[in-house]
């Protein structure tokens, strides 16, 4: 298994640009199931999790070309098998984003049931009531979801709680469904708008994306599109965040700074210099003192979860003390134990974590849980004094895009070791 070696304390300095969003890619290669027309995607990013829902359509009967310079192709014509596997689905819980497109174009699926993750327990139950009010049959047999329906019927549904790939789910389905529905207490993030924009762009009807209220007139059919996928705010924001520890000064391209009003706004109040130079392009710099602050993660537009861990690290160095209550999963603290062995002084109660800034972090060998975890092991690492070794790096290459080598174009000492 790879490892990632950091040797810290080098400022961040230049210009990386930033990939397309694996949470926006996902569900819009799950969208194309609802469409026998060809889809042409592109700025899709090269991420784990992208092959994953690409080899899932795969065995479904998509037929996906890749073409590293005009992006994706996908022809849905020939979809023959309705059912996505335990080994994908386990490996990848977004594989559940399958069912919505599946149910409502063929009217039948299975899918392996998502078992609880690094982060929490992680239930579905909200993408099966809404599937269930808009008609479809549903039960649950040996660790899979088999859902029916002739066609699925609009119908008025209310999230609780609010969920992003739950929204993305009923969304899909609702396009091809027979009359009007509406969806309350929706996610409002804007990966849930850009599969809006796709979904419209293949002739659906949806009024109110980046609200908490969808409504979405069924049409009969839905054709092929060219979309592209937005820009990723998560993977922004990280190297935002590390620009900032490392008292660099770094320039971020092909950003989308209207989904990043939160970090910036966090990043501001703890001293950071940021430069809007225009909707796409940004400069951080890091150099005066960092003060700690409180943090509360909370759904779109609120402070993203997939940042709590790297913003941890921050305020471990910051000057102070910082709160940081995690209100979206219940279990993601697990970088907590790698970054005190690293010399963070963080102690965790139930959902909160009470961080007292130190002046530095010192490398150690550590452990990834999950893909933002292991995100902050990095940023950790490139504080820290001395070497950082990470392993279970496999987590990353989930979500960030060769991570190590745009951290080496922004000159850190990283180095990835094969094994
Ligand atoms: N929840 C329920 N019932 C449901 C669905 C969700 O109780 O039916 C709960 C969850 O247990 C959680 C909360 O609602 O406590 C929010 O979960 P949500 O469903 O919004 O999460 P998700 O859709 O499974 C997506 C992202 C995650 C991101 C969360 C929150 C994708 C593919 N994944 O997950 O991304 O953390 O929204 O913003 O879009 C990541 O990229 O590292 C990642 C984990």
């Amino acid at each position: 298994m790879d490892k990632i070696l950091v040797r810290g304390g080098r400022p961040l300095t230049g210009s990386i640009s930033i990939s397309g969003a694996k949470n926006a890619t996902l569900p819009v290669l799950a969208a194309s199931l609802l469409t026998t027309g060809r889809l042409h995607l592109s700025n899709i990013p090269h991420l784990r999790d992208v092959t994953t829902m690409v080899e899932l359509m795969g065995q479904h009967g998509s037929a996906i070309t890749i073409d590293e310079k005009l992006g994706v192709e996908i022809d849905n014509s020939q979809i023959t098998n309705f059912t996505a596997p335990y080994e994908l689905v386990s490996t990848m819980r977004a594989s559940i984003l399958v069912m919505g497109p599946l149910l409502a174009r063929y009217g039948q699926t299975e899918i392996s049931l998502p078992g609880g993750c690094a982060i929490g327990s992680r239930p579905v139950n909200m993408h099966l009531d809404g599937l269930k009010a808009m008609g479809a049959e549903i039960d649950l047999t040996a660790g899979y979801i088999r859902a029916r329906a002739k066609r699925l019927r609009g119908a008025r549904f209310i999230f609780d709680p609010v969920t992003v790939t739950g929204t993305e789910n009923l969304l899909m389905a609702a396009t091809l469904a027979q009359g009007q529905t509406i969806l309350e207490n929706a996610a409002r993030e804007p990966e849930v708008v850009d599969l809006a924009q796709c979904l419209t762009a293949m002739g659906a009807k949806i009024h109110g994306a980046g609200t908490s209220t969808l409504i979405i007139d069924g049409v009969d059919e839905l054709s092929g599109c060219h979309h592209d996928i937005i820009s990723d705010r998560i993977e922004a924001a990280t190297f935002m965040i590390a620009a900032v520890l490392t008292k660099g000064n770094v320039h971020l391209t092909k950003v989308n700074v209207d989904t990043l009003r939160a970090p910036i706004d966090k990043l501001v109040a703890m001293g950071a210099q940021i430069e809007e130079i225009d909707d796409r392009t940004l400069r951080i710099q890091g150099n005066g003192t960092i003060e700690a602050i409180d943090l509360e993660t909370s759904p779109y537009p609120g402070f993203p979860t997939d940042l709590q861990a790297q913003m941890l690290v921050l305020i471990s160095l910051a000057k102070g003390t910082g709160v940081v209550t995690e209100t979206v999963f219940e279990n993601r603290f697990m970088h907590v134990s790698e970054l005190q062995r690293m010399g963070a002084n963080i102690r965790v109660r139930g959902n909160t974590a009470i961080v007292r800034g130190s002046p530095k972090l010192v490398g150690a060998p550590v452990m990834a849980t999950d893909l933002r975890a292991s995100a902050s092991l990095v940023l950790a690492g490139l504080a820290a004094e001395g070497e950082t070794l990470i392993s279970r790096v496999y987590h990353i290459d989930r979500g960030y895009e060769r991570i190590e080598e745009k951290l080496r174009a922004l000159d850190a000492d990283i180095q990835r070791i094969s094994g």
